[in-house]
């Protein structure tokens, strides 16, 4: 737990709910640094696969944290991974990888390893937005900010159709309304750091809404209440 406890927003919520650009747009116009939680889990997951180790081992997950170096820094447009000073930025977005990191989410002992990371981040920095599943519950339980969204999953699953159309890439939305009730499923039901809204947190539905007004939304929360 961090004793003096500065400026934390944390934003937790289910996949393909928007937390991810709007906690960095919230982040920018705090003037906070934002961390991506997923990332760091992606990350693993990434270094895993390509090790071919058995994910489902988690002392072999663990041997690979540390063994490898895993960096995550704050940059513009969101932040930047890099693992034994290669850039997986991109990387980490691969939809093996998605489709796999279930099982380093579902490592406990990985999740307290993550855990104390992103406690240290916080301690690096002045002011920040953190995203993910378990920010507000467990990681920063003491944050003075709190937010949880949410969406319907046909809302969820529309949005990750327009971004994929905006990469060229193909969807159908109903495999994509499967995969996000999938991952809900398996975020919601995870023994540790299941995905939950903590009991302090502010809750925002953005069916409906756009991305501007849920970030004005969170904006307005925090300096009301500061
Ligand atoms: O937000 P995302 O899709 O990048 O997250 C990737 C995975 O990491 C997601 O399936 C759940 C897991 N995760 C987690 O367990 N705890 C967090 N704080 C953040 C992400």
């Amino acid at each position: 737990m961090i004793e003096d406890q500065r400026f934390v927003v944390t934003i937790d919520g289910p996949a393909g709910v928007g937390k991810s650009s709007v906690a960095n747009a919230v982040a920018k116009q705090l003037g906070a640094a934002f961390l991506d939680t997923g990332a760091m889990y992606r990350a693993v997951t990434l270094a895993a696969i390509g090790d071919g180790a058995d994910l489902n081992d988690e002392s072999v997950l663990l041997e690979i944290l540390d063994s490898k170096n895993f960096s995550f820094d704050v940059a513009d447009d969101g932040m930047t991974v890099a693992i034994d000073g290669v850039d997986v930025t991109e990387a980490i977005r691969d939809p093996n990888v998605t489709s796999n990191v279930r099982f380093i989410a579902s490592a406990v002992k990985v999740r307290e390893r993550l855990v104390d990371l992103q406690r240290a981040f916080a301690c690096e920095h002045e002011r920040i937005v953190t995203e993910g599943r378990d920010q507000g519950t467990v990681a920063f339980a003491d944050a003075g900010f709190k937010f949880f969204l949410t969406a319907d999953v046909e809302e969820r699953a529309k949005r990750r159709k327009l971004q994929l159309e905006a990469a060229g890439k193909k969807a159908d939305i109903n495999e994509l309304i499967e995969n996000i009730k999938k991952r809900d499923a398996g975020d919601e039901q995870r023994e540790a750091g299941a995905l939950a809204a903590a009991g302090d947190a502010v809750i925002v539905d953005t069916t409906g809404l756009s991305f501007e007004q849920v970030v004005e939304k969170l904006v307005e929360e925090i300096k009301n209440k500061n």
